[in-house]
């Protein structure tokens, strides 16, 4: 069997390859290892930031793609219960951003990509990539069935995620992890539960909160916890507790819990995002910590960058956008962890200071009070937000 592109993993980033590359004519394979079922329910990321949107937009995806899901550009902050607004308005004209669960974007991704016949397989075993630096590499797999497959190909995209196959198909010593750990955990939640007019960001004494839409009658929560700290900890009544205290807002509705996690905030970066005939695509490549929103979008522009660069190569044998696919995108990867870097700070240091100290929180606060008062700071945020050239 043979293809242009085999693209491992049917996430977001392996999903958006897909289409783009059956948008511009290229054949392409998706193998993916999960039943279909369990992809279409993975909950994660919630926002398709601006530039995401108008990119589908441009490949005349955005109606299939993102169609009937709600538009949003403000975003509060709740500084010691007082609410600021911050709009992401970056003076631009167009689609703006939208607010649409990983589990939505996942669903109807896959829904566009087999109704324009694109080639999706799902319980794909022991896949292994071979040849990658060779002409033609070849990938092999194990059906649900027990079947022995291989797929010779011109180009593997690698959008398997942090724990996939596809980097550790590339030598040691070939790529350089930058990593970086911030010591703060978060306890997350998901509740059926009325969701906020707004994304919400709550700084206070107590430690930071965030509560943000993920459908009609569900809520996603966050809770700054120690890193090691065990969910069990967290009783329904002591996360209800925790979340009023912290969004400040005694009347806060509650709901039935359906999931609660701890996680660490971290980030990581592999330079470069290629390894001969491979192209590492969103968290195969990098993870940029939750706060800013940033993972899924950076997902979304590798997988651009990719699908064009590819384009470019069948249609006129020019390699020189595949040469420059890992810088092209380490650039954007690197700007969205300065973002998010920046935000996962301010929104912690300006609360409770048992790790900073007092004189970063004092900074912290300040950079706050500018976003809130001063036009030129809250554009710059905007452009971030958006993530508009
Ligand atoms: N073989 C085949 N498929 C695999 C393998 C494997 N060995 N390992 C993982 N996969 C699949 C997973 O089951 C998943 O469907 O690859 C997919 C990877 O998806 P994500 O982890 O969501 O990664 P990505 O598509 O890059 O998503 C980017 O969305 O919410 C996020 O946190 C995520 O920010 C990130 C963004």
């Amino acid at each position: 069997e043979s293809t242009t592109v085999v693209v491992i993993g049917a996430g977001p980033a392996g999903l958006t390859v897909g289409n783009l590359l059956r948008r511009s004519g290229v054949d392409c394979v998706v193998l993916e290892r999960q039943t279909r079922d369990h992809v279409a329910q993975r909950q994660r990321a919630g926002i398709v930031e601006t530039r995401a949107v108008r990119m589908f937009d441009a490949w005349g995806l955005a109606d299939r793609v993102l169609g009937g899901v709600p538009s949003e550009g403000i975003l509060e902050f709740r500084v010691d219960g007082e609410s600021h607004l911050v709009s992401d308005g970056d003076g631009s004209e167009g689609l703006g951003a939208r607010i649409c669960p990983q589990q939505v974007l996942v669903q109807k991704l896959t829904d566009t990509f087999l109704a324009d016949g694109g080639d999706l397989r799902f319980e794909a075993a022991d896949i292994s990539l071979n040849d990658l630096t060779g002409e033609r590499p070849t990938v092999r797999y194990r059906t649900a069935d027990g079947g022995l497959r291989s797929i010779s190909c011109a180009f593997v995209a690698g959008c398997d995620g942090d724990h996939g196959i596809s980097r550790t198909a590339v030598p040691d010593g070939v790529l350089t992890a930058h990593a970086f750990d911030h010591d703060i955990g978060w306890l997350t939640v998901l509740a059926d539960a009325p969701p906020p007019t707004y994304p919400l960001l709550a700084i206070s004494e107590q430690g930071f909160a965030a509560h943000f839409p993920r459908g009609p009658y569900t809520s996603r929560y966050y809770l700054q916890c120690p890193p090691d700290d065990d969910p069990e900890a967290w009783s329904d009544e002591r996360v209800w507790d925790a979340l009023r205290t912290r969004l400040g807002d005694p009347v806060l509705g509650s709901g039935p819990i359906t999931d609660r996690e701890i996680f660490r905030l971290r980030s990581l970066v592999h330079d470069p995002m290629q390894y001969g005939r491979l192209f590492l695509v969103g968290d195969a490549a990098h993870i940029v910590s939750p706060m800013g929103g940033k993972g899924m979008n950076l997902a979304l522009y590798d997988a651009d960058v990719f699908a064009r660069a590819v384009a470019d190569f069948v249609r006129d044998g020019d390699e020189s956008a595949l040469r420059g696919y890992s810088e092209r995108c380490l650039r954007r990867v690197w700007n969205d962890q300065e973002f998010s870097h920046w935000l996962t700070r301010t929104v912690h240091d300006a609360g409770d200071d048992s790790r900073c100290g007092p004189f970063e929180r004092n900074l912290a606060r300040a950079r706050l009070d500018r976003l809130f008062t001063s036009p030129a700071a809250a554009r710059s945020f905007a452009e971030l937000m958006t993530g508009m050239d």
